[in-house]
């Protein structure tokens, strides 16, 4: 078994990114690596440069971004953890998958009709072949689970058709190049929604720091922003039905479940009938003792760049060697000469 997933060093790690992604990453490393799976973790660091950035704030980035996520829970000794751009096989099995994936696919991709807008002619040509580069990052080490919140599974299932598709044209059936990979995505917490909108998901491109909580907010932070998130006037429901068309309650109330490891159904059992002066304190008193000790572990490790660095070059050193055999294996069904 293997497992690959990864995230932009795009700016702060946030409870989206934390509940819909990175928890099930060190659930899985710590249980599926006792049963033989290897886990990979990297920043998508080569993905960062498809929109407009600045260099010096990608490299501090990239850097906060690895302090993020050792302090919650991935251990660099038990998974391997990265950046893409030091393993240089994902920007070479990208090139070969082009020849594979097709315009019309990419097309379809929500995530490129969204950021690119009206302004297609003007979005870079990164944008577009993103999803292209997110199939080379987990076909690559021959992948079979991807744990991602839900925005990611158009990109998976492209994946999928780019691995099948490449399997067909270039290999036999005995001797297929690339696994298919499956998505592994939470039920409870698969999207978690903007505080300040609950149509729209919880993002670090939002211009408003209040839209979303970050791993590193201290708890005066916290409990503000929980107490700013906008809600409608109704008092809490009684039963889950009852959130349907309250896309706000319902968010508030996912995220005490996904944290408080409680079904949605007990929490209203508690809270219904309550107005959300009294569901707030506690949702906010909830996020700031699960935070806290991420974000303490977080500050003490940010400050030791060298330590972070060793950590990033150490994991690069091991996915150069998983990735070799696979980028070896596409070159040579594309009849590509190789020395
Ligand atoms: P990124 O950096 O936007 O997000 C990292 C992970 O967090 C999840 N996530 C969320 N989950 C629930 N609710 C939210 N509001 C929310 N916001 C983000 C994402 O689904 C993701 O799992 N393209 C990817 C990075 C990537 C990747 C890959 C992922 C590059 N190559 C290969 C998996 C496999 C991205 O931009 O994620």
């Amino acid at each position: 078994m293997r497992i690959v997933s990864g995230i932009q060093p795009t700016g702060n790690l946030h409870l989206g990114n934390y509940l819909g992604a990175i928890r099930n990453w060190v659930l899985m490393q710590d249980e599926w690596t006792a049963k033989g799976a290897t886990c990979l973790y990297f920043l998508a660091d080569l993905h960062a440069i498809s929109m407009p950035h600045q260099p010096a704030t990608l490299a501090e980035n990239t850097r906060e971004m690895v302090a993020a996520l050792v302090s919650c829970g991935i251990d660099p000794d038990k998974s391997i953890l990265f950046n893409q751009a030091q393993v240089p096989a994902h920007a070479e099995l990208q090139w070969l998958l082009n020849g594979t994936a097709r315009m019309g696919w990419l097309n379809r991709m929500t995530q490129w009709k969204d950021k690119a807008g009206k302004n297609r002619e003007g979005a870079s040509v990164a944008l577009f072949t993103y999803p292209v580069l997110q199939a080379a990052d987990v076909l690559l080490y021959q992948a079979t689970h991807v744990p991602v919140g839900e925005d990611q599974k158009q990109h998976l299932e492209l994946a999928r058709d780019i691995a099948q598709k490449f399997n067909n044209d270039f290999a036999s059936e005995e001797a297929p190049v690339f696994t298919l990979p499956d998505p592994i995505i939470p039920p409870e917490a698969a999207r978690i929604m903007s505080l300040r909108d609950g149509s729209a998901k919880m993002s670090k491109s939002d211009p408003s720091d209040m839209s979303r909580i970050n791993l590193t907010d201290d708890a005066d932070a916290i409990m503000q922003k929980v107490k700013k998130a906008k809600t409608d006037p109704e008092p809490l429901p009684s039963e889950a039905a009852g959130l349907e068309g309250r896309p706000e309650a319902r968010n508030l109330v996912g995220i005490y479940a996904a944290f408080s490891g409680r079904d949605v159904a007990s929490i209203l059992a508690e809270f219904g009938g309550q107005g959300f002066g009294s569901f707030k304190p506690a949702l906010g008193d909830l996020l700031v003792d699960k935070l806290e000790p991420i974000a303490e572990r977080y500050r003490a490790l940010r400050i030791d760049r060298s330590a972070l660095d060793a950590i990033l070059a150490k994991g690069a050193e091991k996915a150069r060697v998983l990735a070799t055999p696979t980028l070896e294996a596409a070159y040579g069904a594309l009849g590509l000469v190789r020395g």
